[in-house]
């Protein structure tokens, strides 16, 4: 079996790296857009002209399946995808408010994610269908991704962020964005221990293993 994975930058590492451990004999190509990062800063438009360009390699490489391992991708774009090549099986990665809802004790979440995954249809649509009577606090994020992708993740305020949703009594933070499984460590040692952190790679790479079996 060979399965494509993309993201904009190095978010896909986290995800292809489970994967190559759950499936040690899938072949696994992952490809990014370095050049053309961040997805998150840009119009839907674009995002889906530049996904649909990024992806065309792992058409050629003939992959059974590809994986959208960011959110902004997906939110924005993956019906696109899926319409565009309707003989093709997508698997994206959308923010984990299902998840978060579900163990929220306050009543109150964080999304950290990209403008453009906030501003999706989508991602309005996973809020209106888990998360009606729940407050969602989105903290401005706009400048993690290329941070982390440049390697100057320490210039994000973690503390300050964490400090800000504590104060509005959250207590589920949801790692809305592939590229800050490389800021979870700092943004877990920055909160209380009855505050959870929720970051996709683990989740996906499990359930990407049965949906592919
Ligand atoms: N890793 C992508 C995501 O999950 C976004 C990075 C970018 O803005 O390009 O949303």
């Amino acid at each position: 079996m060979r399965i494509g994975i993309f993201d904009s930058g190095v978010g896909g590492k986290a995800v292809a790296t489970k994967l190559s451990e759950l499936l040690p004999h899938a072949e696994i190509i992952s490809i990014n857009d370095h050049k053309n990062m961040p997805y998150g800063n840009r119009k839907p438009n674009e995002i889906i002209q530049l996904t649909i360009n990024a992806i065309q390699p792992l058409f050629q490489a003939k992959c059974d399946a590809i994986i959208i391992a960011c959110n902004t991708a997906t939110t924005v774009a993956i019906s696109t995808l899926r319409s565009t090549y309707p003989d093709m099986h997508f698997i994206g990665i959308e923010p984990m408010i299902k998840p978060a809802v579900k163990l929220t004790k306050t009543r109150c979440i964080a999304v950290c994610a990209t403008p453009s995954t906030i501003k999706s249809k989508r991602y309005s649509e996973l809020k209106d269908t888990w998360a009606k009577d729940f407050k969602i606090i989105e903290p401005d994020c706009s400048q993690w991704a290329e941070l982390i992708e440049n390697g100057e993740s320490d210039k994000i305020d973690t503390n300050s962020t964490v400090k800000y949703l504590m104060k509005k009594n959250v207590d589920v933070i949801v790692l809305g964005c592939t590229h800050y499984h490389w800021i979870k460590q700092r943004m877990k040692n920055a909160t209380s221990p009855n505050i959870k952190v929720l970051e996709p790679s683990d989740a996906i790479a499990a359930r990407i293993t049965t949906i592919l079996n």
